[in-house]
């Protein structure tokens, strides 16, 4: 610093020693007092310094400083600021050049935020982007696309998206946005392990202003949910058709049978209508099943609450399922407290203990046991079933709710089961918030325990 400025004061000391000189050869050529000349030098040099001492501090020394702030301006800190004083040209300089820094300050800072406002919106969009330039380097990922591809942002920007991006249908769908300069869509299926997941990616052209490719964009859509609904709804359809098409097909036999001259066998026609009735039924079941859990999976259902008293109700069951019960020389109890109530749906909970009564009781052996508890479990209702039946496998204790499973189809589908029983006592426990639980042992019996809230 102080270097800086003894170097110019030097510099203008020498122009002032040089004028004092030539101004003395002058002076001597007019006059021989010596001791007038060198008084007239020494004045001459004393306001000669004094002069060029107040240009100094008034204009270069500022000026100077003018010039080091804008160089940090330039190296990019923009809270450099430049302190002269408040008044004379100089100072205006001053003035502008803080207010030109406090206005870069600014727009900095605005651009700070505004970058990580993009950031953060890039980061958390719940589609994959990766953009490439149009040589394939890839410039960025966001944090979707690393989850959907694993490794980190480092493993990608800056290498070229053939090296690092290892799927067939993503090195194609690039190619044909830069071939075709326009959107391309594909599908492609990632697996990991044992998960599998579907994306869809979006190819999309970057153009400049003049309308010269620069790069692309992929947006990647985790398509996985959709997919595997779309898979349910699938396989629900086929599950419906083929449950229809079997009573469907043995009415129509019977009927074409029956019109084709076994109509004037007596006993022929009492045998087949007999099991064209009990096709209809099964039909008819089933429709009913399939409109039940259509109502009940509906977002807007609200159970229709009442106040149930759950012994009266257990008493309206008891007649439907002790029939095929002792018919089969199953002995069902029940165990019960007095006056257990709560306010629930009725129907629906009825529904709840016919359904599991009749598994208990279709999936029993001959001479079993069938038994059914309520009671009253702080602020639940616990509805316990338990029979000494065969049991199901640990296997398939998880697949028991979904809509047509059935452990064993060929001995289900001889009770007339359909597999949806257990599907709507799920929905109905859910509409009500409560929770159901099995315990079973193949071989063994099964237990199935409702808690159903109190209000
Ligand atoms: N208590 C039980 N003991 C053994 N297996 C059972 C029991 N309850 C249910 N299951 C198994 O779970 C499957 C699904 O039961 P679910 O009640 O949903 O259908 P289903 O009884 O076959 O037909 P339905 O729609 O007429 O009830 C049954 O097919 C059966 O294999
Ligand atoms: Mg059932």
């Amino acid at each position: 610093m102080r270097a800086l400025f003894t170097r110019p004061l030097f510099a203008y000391n020498s122009g002032i020693l040089l004028i004092v000189v030539i101004t003395g050869l002058i002076i001597s050529q007019l006059t021989d007092e010596y001791v007038i000349l060198g008084s007239i030098l020494v004045v001459e040099y004393i306001i000669l310094l004094l002069m060029m001492l107040h240009v100094h501090d008034k204009y270069m020394k500022p000026i100077r400083k003018a010039s080091n702030t804008v160089d940090e301006l330039v190296k990019g800190n923009y809270r450099a600021r430049i302190h002269i004083p408040r008044t004379g040209s100089v100072a205006e300089l001053g003035n502008k050049l803080n207010i030109l820094a406090r206005n870069l300050n600014e727009f900095a800072m605005q651009e700070q935020i505004q970058e990580k406002q993009l950031t953060t919106v890039i980061d958390n969009t719940q589609s994959g982007l990766v953009l490439l330039d149009e040589k394939g380097y890839i410039h960025l990922v966001n944090r979707k696309a690393l989850s959907m591809f694993g490794g980190n942002s480092r493993d990608y920007i800056g290498r070229l998206y053939y090296e690092v991006l290892d799927h067939e249908g993503i090195h194609q769908t690039v190619q044909q946005t830069f071939l075709y300069e326009k959107n391309v869509k594909e599908s492609i299926t990632q697996t990991a392990g044992m998960d599998t997941k579907y994306i869809e990616i979006v190819g999309a052209p970057i153009f400049n202003e003049r309308s010269l490719l620069k790069g692309a964009v992929l947006v990647l859509y985790d398509i996985t949910h959709l997919k595997k609904l779309e898979l349910m709804r699938k396989d629900f359809v086929a599950n419906v058709s083929h449950e229809l098409k079997t009573p469907i097909t043995s009415i129509k036999g019977f009927a074409e049978t029956l019109l084709d001259g076994a109509l004037d066998d007596k006993e022929t026609l009492q045998n087949f209508l007999s099991i064209i009735h009990d096709e209809s039924t099964r039909l008819q079941v089933l429709i009913e099943d399939l409109l039940t859990l259509s109502r009940l999976e509906k977002d807007e259902y609200k159970p229709v609450k009442s106040e149930i008293n759950m012994n009266r109700l257990v008493e309206e069951v008891l007649p439907i399922t002790n029939h095929a019960a002792e018919q089969k020389g199953i002995s069902l109890t029940v165990e019960m407290d007095n006056n257990i109530s709560l306010r629930a749906d009725k129907e629906r909970i009825k529904q709840i203990v016919i359904n599991l009564l009749t598994n208990a009781v279709n999936y029993t052996p001959e001479n079993g046991d069938v038994k059914l508890t309520v009671t009253d479990k702080d602020e639940n209702i616990h509805i316990e079933v338990s029979d000494t039946g065969i049991g199901i496998s640990q296997e398939a204790i998880p697949r028991i709710f979904e809509r047509f499973y059935r452990v064993d189809k060929a001995r289900s589908r001889n009770t007339g089961g359909t597999g949806l029983g257990l599907a709507i006592v799920k929905h109905i426990v859910e509409v009500h918030d409560g929770r159901i639980t099995v315990e079973s042992e193949s071989n063994k019996g099964s237990t199935f325990h409702v808690y159903l809230p109190k209000i």
